[in-house]
């Protein structure tokens, strides 16, 4: 059955690659040589493609491919796949890539593929800049999506971006197979992959190691799916921060199942500053999660405050309800392997337990924290049910 629909889907894509265009970026003058900036030659190979009435592809041959700050921007004629074989290389002067926070941009398209490929985003210079207390430029996001539908990103690699590797923003019906993505644990704000005001996201495969959020998933977003997750250093899979503004969209239908962490300073966290709000999270499902020495396996935190610098210390506005952690099993780095620390004015409800096994890597006993929150519990709990 399944080589059926292997053959069969071979069988498309063959097609639809005979009837489409092809544009190899070494046709439009890029060099592959580690070097030479071929940023003009790569954005007239998109023009090209962008413009062609079949379907198009452009093709990145293997080799190493200097690129500055660069927008490829529809809307195209047809479908277009980018194929990509070599690395792209950002400018090894964090401030070539300029102040406008985003390296490589995709915005405005529908139906984009792009299928392979290696990007470095040479973060370290920018980090440096920033640690150093001095006055340094926003941090370059290596892929963006703005404003994209029906996008296929496949088999990606992704290392040492400024900021946030790969950003799906403003976007429908995406999907991200097999990425992999890779930042040192103390480089800040290398978030792994960020959503947000987008609707029909699926992540399926990803091993992801950053400085901050494995993957995290902002205001506005709608049924998404991620599934196959590996996160190690790094913050964790966080809905929020919300509550940053006062109007602001809420979160719905997230699931994260047959997905595991390893030494992740959070594993699976909801959190919010202590601030009003019209934001909301509701329907959000964890299933089948492995916890390896995670500091915070499961929580939700509506007084975040990273730093505890000007904490807002109100109460938070945001609305959380039905969120169900199933099958949740492994081992906390810290005592409190639960913890929700939810809001007094608007306490979590439906909140469900079933079947969690976290113990704590110390010998004591794990232990378990509520806050104003309401739920039911079914199954094996551990470390003790305290809704
Ligand atoms: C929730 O999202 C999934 C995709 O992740 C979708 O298949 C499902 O229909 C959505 N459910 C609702 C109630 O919208």
């Amino acid at each position: 059955m399944f080589v059926m629909i292997l053959t069969a889907v071979l069988c498309v894509i063959g097609a639809s690659n005979a009837a489409s265009t092809s544009y190899n970026v070494l046709q439009f003058g890029a060099k592959p040589d580690g070097k030479t900036d071929s940023t003009q030659p790569f954005l007239k190979a998109w023009v090209a493609a962008c413009t062609s009435v079949k379907a198009a592809m452009i093709y990145v041959p293997k080799g190493r491919y200097v690129i500055k700050a660069a927008e490829f921007r529809g809307p195209c004629k047809n479908s277009i796949t980018v194929r990509i074989d070599g690395t792209l290389i950002a400018p090894s002067d964090f401030r070539a890539l300029g102040n406008d926070d985003h390296w490589i941009l995709f915005i405005n398209v529908d139906r984009l593929s792009v299928i392979g490929g290696s990007f470095d985003g040479k973060g370290a210079g920018l980090w440096a800049c920033r640690k150093s207390g001095k006055n340094c430029p926003a941090a370059a996001r290596s892929i963006t999506f703005n404003w994209a539908n029906n996008v296929v990103v496949r088999g990606l690699t992704s290392v040492n971006s400024q900021g946030m590797h790969l950003v799906i923003n403003s976007c429908n019906n995406v999907r991200v197979q097999n990425v992999k993505i890779i930042a040192p644990g103390d480089s800040p704000n290398t978030d792994g992959i960020h959503v947000q005001s987008s609707n029909g996201v699926t992540i399926t495969g990803a091993s992801i190691n950053t400085g901050d959020d494995c993957i995290s998933i902002g205001p506005g977003t709608r049924n998404l799916w991620m599934e196959k997750i590996q996160c190690g250093l790094g913050h964790g899979v966080s809905i929020g921060s919300l509550a940053r503004d006062f109007n602001e969209d809420g979160v719905q239908n997230v699931t994260l199942i047959n997905s595991i962490f390893k030494g992740s300073d959070n594993g699976v966290r909801i959190k919010s500053w202590a601030r009003p709000s019209t934001s909301y999270v509701t329907n959000i499902n964890y299933r089948n999660i492995v916890m390896r020495s995670v500091q915070n396996p499961i929580i939700i935190d509506q007084n975040y405050c990273p730093n505890n610098e000007n904490c807002p210390s109100q109460s938070s506005g945001v609305k959380i309800s039905r969120v169900t952690y199933q099958n949740i099993q492994g081992t906390s780095a810290t005592q409190v392997a639960m913890k929700f620390d939810c809001s007094a004015s608007n306490p979590c409800r439906g909140i469900k337990l079933q079947d969690i096994k976290l113990t704590y890597v110390d010998k004591t006993k794990a232990k378990s924290y509520c806050k104003n929150i309401g739920g039911s519990a079914g199954g094996v709990i551990l470390p003790e049910n305290c809704l």
